[in-house]
């Protein structure tokens, strides 16, 4: 391959921008390439979109030094560019199969423009089979036009996702040709640490290896969780049961932690991709069916283990801390925390909340849920204190100094993150899920 070739990547989510931050900081002059203006305005400025460890310094270091393009417009970037990364969401549909329509979009708009020899890489979810369709799609759209495509599946989590791409389990490479692999592969070799394992499948393995993934991790989650009602029934504390259980390297103890249930932009939307892709291909997934119905009950589960505790009188003052989907990200999409506020106001409680982080649309949470500003004002006169989310300024709090702001002194750790000996020890009442 040549030494550097362009680059454009379409879609400047964390998929996107993390993948062409980083082919830029390596040297590698990479368009990235979003229609939504204010982000690319702001991709311009040397600021990230949208909070990621770390990302902002890479941003402000690539469009410094000239690596990273950011632009709008589809003929400023393809035409020059002889690798061209997808990256733009595949949202789902109501009816849980994922809408393609973007995917299509991106690749229909840059084929009309692509130079011969064109390599397109597909990063976004897709089913299986779809990287045959739009291989279909290409072929109609730019008749003649030279190309391969590569599906290479994206395993980075929010929060932790430079480190994540820099440190891969695994690069997975889909597809038909060998040299459009090699250059694809070159690309990553640049900004992968020495160590990281390749694998070369076909086109549909490697659509099929990245939800499949999501979907055991989804499975693994709620596992733990119906151990831990269990658990919560018997005495047992789920954390011990999944070390115990955990140690068997068969099993691995990651990813085994009970609590809220998942959320974000990737587990609740491949899960129910693969259900509906499932469906329509007459194959049997009532296994993921149960994950689904397992996560959908754990905010219900830790409503009735606080309002079990604090009775049903209604006008209590509770304060959910957190309202992203885990730690380190500003993402709620599909936060567990925001469903138990809201079905905390449901349930007749006024509802108090901070998250240092979140990005809240204002119709997500209900009129009777107030964020506020700072750690002190949500917990001010509260009955109880749920910890909802992760993040290290909850789990480390000095819990003599929470007592002394609240009027009661139930304390419920939705995602078992908190020193409960601690919490005992300051006087509080300590109950976790499971435990
Ligand atoms: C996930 C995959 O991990 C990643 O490989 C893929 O590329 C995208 O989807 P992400 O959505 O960023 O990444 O978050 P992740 O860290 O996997 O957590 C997902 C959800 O599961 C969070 O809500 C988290 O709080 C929850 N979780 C995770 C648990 O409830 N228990 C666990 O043991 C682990």
């Amino acid at each position: 391959m040549k030494s550097s070739p362009q680059v454009t990547v379409i879609g400047a989510g964390y998929v996107g921008l993390v993948t062409a931050t980083l082919l830029a900081e390596a040297g590698i002059k990479t368009h990235i390439l979003d229609l939504a203006s204010p982000k690319i305005k702001t991709i311009k400025r040397g600021r990230a979109p949208f909070f990621e460890p770390g990302l902002d310094e890479l941003v402000a270091k690539t469009i410094k030094n000239n690596r990273l393009l950011a632009t709008t417009s589809y003929r400023q970037a393809v035409p020059s560019s002889e690798i061209i990364f997808c990256c733009v969401g595949t949202p789902d549909k109501k009816d849980g199969s994922s809408n393609l329509g973007y995917v299509h979009k991106a690749l229909r708009t840059a084929a009309g423009l692509a130079a011969d020899g064109v390599v397109f890489v597909q990063k976004s979810t897709v089913p299986a089979g779809t990287g045959q369709s739009l291989i279909k799609t290409i072929n109609k759209m730019a008749p003649g036009l030279q190309f391969s495509y590569v599906s290479n599946p994206e395993f980075l989590r929010e929060g932790s996702a430079i480190t994540d791409s820099r440190h891969p389990d695994r690069v997975v490479l889909g597809g038909d040709s060998p040299a459009a692999i090699r250059r694809v592969a070159g690309l990553y070799r640049l900004i992968t640490k020495p160590g990281a394992k390749y694998l070369q499948t076909s086109l549909e393995s490697a659509e099929l290896i990245k939800v499949t993934a999501n979907a055991f991790l989804a499975l693994k989650i709620s596992f733990a969780n119906s151990i831990a009602k269990l658990a919560g029934q018997t005495g047992a504390d789920i954390k011990s049961v999944m070390d115990g259980v955990g140690l068997d390297k068969r099993i691995g103890r990651a990813f085994l932690n009970a609590g809220r249930g998942y959320g974000g932009g990737c587990f609740p939307k491949d899960v129910a991709g693969l259900i509906a892709a499932a469906a329509q291909s007459g194959a049997d997934m009532t296994i993921m069916e149960s994950v689904v119905k397992v996560n959908n009950s754990m905010p219900n589960y830790v409503v009735k283990r606080l309002s079990d505790q604090l009775g049903a009188k209604t006008g209590q003052l509770v304060a959910v801390l957190g309202l992203s989907f885990k730690a380190g990200t500003s993402d709620s999409r599909r936060s567990p925390a925001v469903a138990i506020s809201n079905l905390l106001a449901d349930c007749g409680y006024r509802v108090t909340t901070y998250d240092p982080k979140a990005v809240i649309a204002n119709r997500q949470l209900k009129t009777a849920v107030k964020r506020l500003p700072n750690l002190p004002a949500a917990l001010k006169g509260v009955a109880a204190v749920v910890v909802a989310t992760d993040w290290p300024e909850f789990v480390n709090l000095d819990w003599s100094n929470v007592k002394g702001q609240m009027a009661g002194d139930l304390v419920l750790d939705a995602m078992n993150c908190l020193d409960d000996a601690a919490v005992t020890k300051a006087g509080l009442r300590y109950t976790g899920i499971g435990r």
